[in-house]
């Protein structure tokens, strides 16, 4: 089954989102495989964002998401990844759809509260990146033939 990274970025951390966004991929049946609150270091930022490298905003992003906590995650199901990126919207908040994540909670593209992985192969190299293949967790959901055919 496809899997999906996940990020509450530090402004969703320091506004009070964590919950919300847990609870929003949860009940859309998606399910949780690994979690950490963490710093995130110089280096693992400039990994995780080497495709933006040279792009204007590069800079404020890393700084931006070194500049506090985030909530780093996996979620798992079927179309994971195009399912947690229609939860968490556009990128810029005022294109998400109505909603959404960065919809209900975002104005600005640079505080756009969420990551999620944008295809299956990046999904499973940023993965890779940010956890251990010890850290995930393969677990069976009571509900899962409810929610998976
Ligand atoms: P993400 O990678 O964070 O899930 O966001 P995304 O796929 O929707 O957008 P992406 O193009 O990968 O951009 C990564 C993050 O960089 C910041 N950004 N700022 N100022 C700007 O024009 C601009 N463009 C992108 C956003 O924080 C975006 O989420
Ligand atoms: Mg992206």
């Amino acid at each position: 089954m496809e899997k999906s990274f996940v990020m509450v970025k530090p402004d969703g951390v320091q506004r009070g989102l964590i919950g919300e966004v847990i609870t929003r991929l949860e009940r859309r049946g998606l399910k949780l495989t690994a979690a950490k609150f963490m710093k995130v270091s110089q280096e693992l930022a400039e990994t995780h964002y080497e495709i933006h490298k040279g792009k204007p905003f590069y800079a404020p992003l890393i700084k931006y998401i070194t500049s506090a906590p985030v909530m780093a995650m996996v979620w798992k199901g079927p179309d994971a990844v195009a399912a947690v990126r229609q939860t968490m919207g556009a990128t810029r908040p005022t294109e998400a759809a109505p909603g959404s994540v960065r919809h209900d909670f975002g104005l600005e593209v640079g505080r756009n509260l969420t990551h999620a992985s944008d295809s299956v192969e990046n999904g499973k190299a940023e993965v890779a990146l940010w956890f251990d293949e010890s850290e995930l967790v393969e677990w069976g959901r009571s509900i899962d033939p409810w929610v998976f055919e």
